[in-house]
């Protein structure tokens, strides 16, 4: 793995030529997707920014030019029309002001009176590499770029740790007022939710106080990537914990969970009304970020980074790592999320191709079940060896993801074996694969799996049991790999 220097990671990029190469080089990878956003080179985190706005959804992620690591963050942008096809912006926003100098980390968008705002962190060091984070604001501009605020809406309070960053804002109309929820760790390292008020977008902030969520005063050290949205009269809290192990997720540290319950903006305490739940049960599934402007209150639109903080990825040596998972529908039935791909993903399906035992390079597969004990194994070779094993335990109720028997392995820590436990039998399967990942929806969206894979050339195949019915199809592409900086 390559090393690299603080000066490295944090090289500013002056010059959209000194990548062109890099992505030419990036471009003939295997692994390269075909219907996920992923980064035009180097590193994509958190998506940032989603939103619809004038007829068009506009999405950012965090994205690192220079290789896959971790370093000077810009947001990289891409819109689509129908949130399958999308196209490539080029920079969105970049760090060159005192207060991001360090980077423009992760935050949200909204649209309000026919404008469309931005709310990000400025990640800002001094010499002494000692961090400030700063709430900024931008606005789109004329030319389709947003344009910054000279100065952030406000700076960090000196009663939480530097841990204080991810703004994302939501528009309450029953008292006309726009929240700002940031993730954030108390000074003995709890992690937790600060919000902040103001009748105005971008003057007027005030700090409301920290959120009170009963029960989570100790739930990890630091609450990344908060987001509270009501769906069909309940509100739902996501948010990414990290410094803590939770259950059945093998020794990750990094995690994304909801709580659904009721969210008192007058009292600031969220009252769960059940046990928190994972958003996804899958190996890379991180930051998730709800669109704004969605208008319909019966259901939220999310998309994900598919990956974790601490992990690395076969790609690393390609110097291009991480991807956005395709945007879900969340919908509620009773106190647990259903989550569904984006309508119109299935205008991808190029050919039905048959049953018989090879996957396509990219598309989906969907499958029925009786409800018995059932194996289904993905990326086997031709003599039906290896793979990425999904069973199902008919007894326990349970789907067991195992990708040991892969030629690649990575990130062994975060678990090559992780386990479902499904509400009810296993009915229905229905399975994305592009060319380094495979998301899972099981049973209409009851739970999903989502997870990088990086199949070699012997790995194509696939063997299955006790199915119902099966269906496969070969996708169209729908995000074009273009060099757009
Ligand atoms: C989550 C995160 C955010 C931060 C961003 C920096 O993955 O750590 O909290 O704003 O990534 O890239």
């Amino acid at each position: 793995m390559k090393e690299w220097t603080l000066e490295e990671r944090y090289r500013v990029l002056n010059d959209a030529e000194e990548i062109r190469d890099l992505h030419e080089r990036i471009k003939k990878s295997v692994y390269r997707q075909k219907f996920h956003v992923q980064p035009v080179t180097g590193l994509s985190s958190d998506p940032n920014g989603f939103v619809f706005h004038e007829g068009k959804w506009h999405l950012f992620y965090q994205w690192t030019p220079w290789g896959a690591v971790h370093g000077l963050k810009y947001w990289y942008h891409v819109t689509s029309k129908d949130l399958v096809h999308w196209t490539n912006e080029g920079i969105g926003l970049k760090p060159d002001s005192f207060y991001d100098n360090k980077g423009v980390h992760s935050g949200s968008a909204i649209s309000a009176d026919g404008q469309l705002y931005f709310f990000y962190t400025g990640n800002h060091r001094d010499e002494n590499w000692v961090r400030t984070p700063y709430t900024c604001a931008a606005k789109l501009s004329a030319d389709g770029k947003p344009q910054k605020l000279p100065e952030p809406l406000f700076g960090p309070r000196d009663d939480y740790s530097e841990h204080q960053r991810d703004p994302k804002v939501v528009y309450r109309p029953e008292n006309n007022t726009y929240y700002i929820l940031i993730g954030a760790q108390t000074l003995d390292e709890k992690g937790t939710v600060l919000v902040y008020r103001s009748q105005n977008l971008l003057e007027g902030w005030v700090f409301a106080g920290q959120l009170n969520v009963p029960g989570y005063e100790a739930f990890g050290g630091m609450w990344e990537c908060p987001y509270i949205v009501n769906i069909s009269g309940k509100d739902v809290l996501i948010f990414s914990p990290q410094y803590t192990t939770l259950p059945g997720r093998a020794s990750s540290t990094n995690h994304n969970v909801y709580l659904i319950g009721h969210m008192d903006y007058d009292t600031l305490t969220f009252t769960p009304e059940s046990d928190y739940q994972y958003l996804d049960f899958g190996f890379d599934f991180y930051a998730a970020q709800g669109a704004a402007n969605v208008n319909d209150p019966d259901k939220a639109i999310l998309i994900s980074w598919i990956g974790l903080p601490d992990n690395h990825y076969p790609t690393e040596p390609e110097e291009w790592e991480g991807s956005m998972t395709l945007p879900r529908e969340l919908r509620l039935s009773g106190n647990r999320l259903i989550q569904t791909p984006v309508e119109g993903i299935s205008t991808l399906r190029k050919n039905e191709i048959p049953a018989e035992g090879k996957l396509p390079e990219y598309g989906e597969m969907e499958a029925t079940f009786t409800g018995t004990d059932t194996d289904l194994v993905l990326y086997t070779k031709a003599d039906g060896s290896g793979g990425f094993s999904i069973h199902y335990d008919s007894d326990k109720k349970e789907l067991t993801v195992d990708r040991t028997g892969m030629d690649k392995h990575f990130n062994e820590n975060v678990g090559e074996v992780l386990s479902v436990p499904l509400p009810d039998v296993l009915k229905k399967l229905q399975i994305f694969i592009d060319r380094c990942s495979v998301e899972i929806f099981i049973n209409d969206g009851e739970a999903t799996f989502t997870s990088h894979i990086y199949p070699t050339e012997a790995e194509h195949n696939y063997t299955i049991t006790n199915y119902n019915s099966l269906k496969i199809w070969q996708y169209e592409a729908s995000v074009e790999d273009s060099f757009v900086v």
